[in-house]
Order: structure tokens, then sequence, then C-alpha cells
């Protein structure tokens, strides 16, 4: 039967496990492969392994209560608006609200220059698409952001680390590489970068390398994308000053409502120049017509009637409570020739191993003990990261962060005896974007 229908021409599938596409997807599709990592995490995420992998937002110490009836308010007084489509740009009103929370970080802009996504993913891709030919460059810190890798894999850019410290970027390291591929002929689309409590650095651009960077790429002609999810999630003292806010011809800035509030609205947005934001929303049309009404409008609402600010300044209490208990614990448990970065934000923090330690071979070992990272070289595209690992925070309390890291301590102690008594395995790890899935972000 279905070889009449086809007339021979596409292959039966019949529940078959073996992909009858696999010689039919464009070149790009061959990029996105699941990481081999994946089925662990199906394990880690049994409620006996304290998992310091995930990058969830601890949604619920929200006041889901007043979420609840702020929904159905919303339904019932303005269902004809929030059921219907919406415009490419997104709701006017968020907008202005998003200039509003903007404004925290310094940034002076208008609505009109605000384009609503769907999660600053989606204004990711939509950035990529509209700059980035196959094998064009884009620079990001060494590490970046698994999410943004994943997204410039697809688009088949070629991705060029810049080196990063504590201080966040290193301006030499972005000036010469500039130069390099400058000189090599390789056109620059732009710089990809988290200045602010990084993902998966957990480190922040200083005051006086923010200026450098902004003068090294306006000098180049290289425009900067900054991604900022993170930004108002600080533990001392007022939000960091945006690169946007010092030049907004040189910037697209992205934001989110996904840390600040909740992941599950995917209410998030880019701030763009003119050209560059009409492009935008072309694109956001032809992927999705237009964001959510719903959720925008939620947002909104959200914004409009409820203490945001103080929301926004419990979450930080609580992830700071938590970032302090990874820290302590690493400091008390850890054997000494490990290191680690200590965040003033954010969710996470990026431990480098010792010589001769491999970890994504220490996973399934950890794993077995009940606890879960995400090893290195996913936040790489060159097959660095061996030796290090991302442990995240914000979601498991902190009781049981003590013990995920006493139980991790433990599978590194005895990974080093081994190294000291058989030697050192291989540390490298293969280049290529690994995604390890959206709760890991
Ligand atoms: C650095 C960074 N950028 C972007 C995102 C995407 O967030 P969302 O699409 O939920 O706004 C994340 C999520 O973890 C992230 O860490």
């Amino acid at each position: 039967m279905t070889e009449e229908l086809n007339h021979g021409q596409t292959p039966a599938i019949h529940g078959s496990r073996i992909d009858a596409y696999v010689d039919r997807y464009a070149a790009r599709a061959t990029g996105m492969v699941a990481s081999e990592i994946r089925a662990l995490f199906a394990v880690a995420s049994r409620p006996e392994v304290v998992s310091l992998a995930g990058g969830m937002p601890y949604v619920t110490a929200l006041p889901l209560d007043m979420v609840g009836e702020l929904v159905s308010d919303l339904v019932t007084r303005r269902g004809p608006v929030a059921l219907q489509y919406g415009s490419g740009q997104g709701d006017p009103h968020l907008r202005e609200q998003i200039c509003e929370v903007m404004r925290l970080e310094g940034i002076n802009a208008g609505a009109d220059d605000v384009v609503v996504t769907v999660g600053s993913q989606q204004a990711l891709d939509l950035i990529t698409r509209i700059f980035i030919d196959p094998g064009d460059v884009v620079l990001a810190e060494g590490p970046s952001y698994v999410g943004a890798l994943g997204t410039f894999a697809a688009y088949e850019a070629k991705v060029v680390h810049i080196a990063m410290d504590d201080q966040g970027i290193v301006p030499e390291s972005l000036a010469q590489t500039i130069y390099a591929l400058e000189t090599a002929g390789a056109p620059i689309k732009f710089l990809y970068t988290i200045p602010t409590f990084h993902n998966p650095g957990g480190v922040t651009l200083n005051v006086a390398r923010r200026q450098q960077v902004l003068d090294i790429c306006q000098r180049a002609g290289v425009l900067i994308v900054e991604d900022n999810p993170y930004g108002l999630l600080g533990f001392d003292g007022e939000p960091m000053r945006a690169l946007r806010a010092d030049n907004p011809d040189g910037v697209v800035y992205l934001g989110s409502f996904s840390k600040t509030l909740a992941p599950g609205f995917r209410v998030g947005w880019a701030l763009a120049p003119h050209a560059i934001r009409d492009k935008l929303v072309l694109a956001m049309e032809s992927a999705v017509l237009s964001h959510s009404s719903f959720t925008q409008l939620a947002v909104g609402q959200y914004l409009a009637t409820q203490p945001w600010r103080e929301q926004i300044k419990s979450f930080r209490e609580l992830y700071r409570e938590r970032r302090d208990a990874l820290l302590d614990a690493l400091e008390g448990l850890m054997p000494p020739e490990v290191t680690w970065t200590r965040p003033a934000g954010g969710f996470f923090v990026w431990a480098s191993l010792p010589e001769g330690l491999d970890s994504k071979a220490i996973l399934p070992r950890a794993v077995a003990e009940r606890v879960a990272f995400v090893p290195g070289t996913g936040f790489f595209t060159d097959g660095s990261g061996a030796r290090n690992m991302r442990l995240s925070y914000c979601y498991p309390e902190p009781d049981r962060i003590r013990e995920g890291v006493r139980r991790l301590a433990g599978v590194i102690e005895q990974e080093i005896q081994l190294r000291d008594t058989f030697g050192t395995g291989s540390t490298r790890g293969h280049a290529g974007v690994e995604t390890p899935g959206p709760d890991l972000a």
C-alpha cells in the first residue's frame, strides 16, 4: 500500500527506528545532535539525585495563587484581546514596561525599538537568522551559553572563542582575535557576550573592561549582542550598567522575564537599533506570526499590578543563600586542587578540575553517587572544557546543595586517587555543539 501511494519514491517507515530520511536533511541539520549526556540526565532527574546541573529558576518561590488569579482575571476581562493574534513586534504596552525594566540597568530606550520574543532564546535565533550566512564568524566567550552555541551551529556560523577570566572577557584576547580574523579576511558578524553573571562562567565583566570591549568593537565595526537574562539578579548593590546603555547604535540587547518572573511565560525581548529592529520584526513574523498575546498580557498585568521589584529582591535573597551554601560547601569539602569561580549574581559556578581528570568521564560515576553537574565541553565549540564543570545552585535547597557537593567531592577524590595510581587518561573533548536540553540551559 505504501509502495503504491509513494510510487516507490519514499522509503517506508513502519515504525522503524532507523531514520529513513537521513540523507535528505539540510546541511545545517547535521550540526543538530542531541548530547550523549542527555540519557544520563534522564537518570539525574530522579529525586534521589542532587542535580547541580539544571539551570531552572526556582518558580516555586513565586506567589502562585496571585499568578493564578491574574491569569484568570485576564481571560475574564480581556479574553477577546488576550486570545487573539497580536502584532509581530509585540504588545505596545508591554514594550513600554520593558523599557522601564531596562532603565534599572541605565538603558534609556523607546518602546519602538523593542521586539518581544519567545524568551531571549528566540531573540538569539532571530538575530542569528538575519546576520549569519554559513561560515560567518561569531565571537563568543569561551565558555559560552550552550543554547546560543546550538543556535549558531544551526545557522552554520563559525564560533571563535574569546578568552575569559574571573573579570569576564579579556579585552586583549578580543582585540587580537578581531585583528587576526580581519587579517585573514574572515567576516565577523557579531560578538555574542553575557557580560553580567555569566552562564556558565559565573563571572561578571568589570567596569573598566566594559568600556574597553565597547571601544574595541566600535573601532573594528563589530556589532555586540549583549545577552543579559541575569542582570537584575545580583547579590550586592545596584545592578551593573548594561553595555547597551553606553552604545545604543552598536549593541543589540537581549532581555528576558524567565529568571525574574518565570520561564513558562516564554517572554523575552530584543532592543535593537532601528534598521536591525525592522529586520527582527520581519523575521519574527516569518517564524511565528506573532508572540502569544496571552502570555504578553499576563506579564504586562503582573508588572502593572504586582510589586515586581520586591519579587526580584526576594529571588536575589533566595539565590544568594544558595550561592553561599554552594561556595561554603566547595570550600569545606573539595580537594585542594579543584578551583571555582565566585559569582556575585545569577545561577552558576564554573569549576576546574586538576590535570588528568575529565569531567565527562566522571559524570556517570557522579550520577551513580546521586549527584549531577554539566561537563564543560558542551560550553565550547572547539573541544575545550574537559577539565571543567558547571555547578548550578538555583534549584536545589541549601541542604541538598551541601549534600550534593559532599557526594561530588567524594567522587573527585576517588578520581584523583585513580589518576595518581594509574596516570592520566584522555582529557581531550570532541569539537562540536552538544545540546543537553532546555532544563539544563
Ligand atoms: C545566557 C542565557 N541566554 C538566554 C537564555 C534563554 O532564556 P529564555 O529563552 O528563557 O529567555 C538563557 C537560559 O538559560 C541563558 O542562560
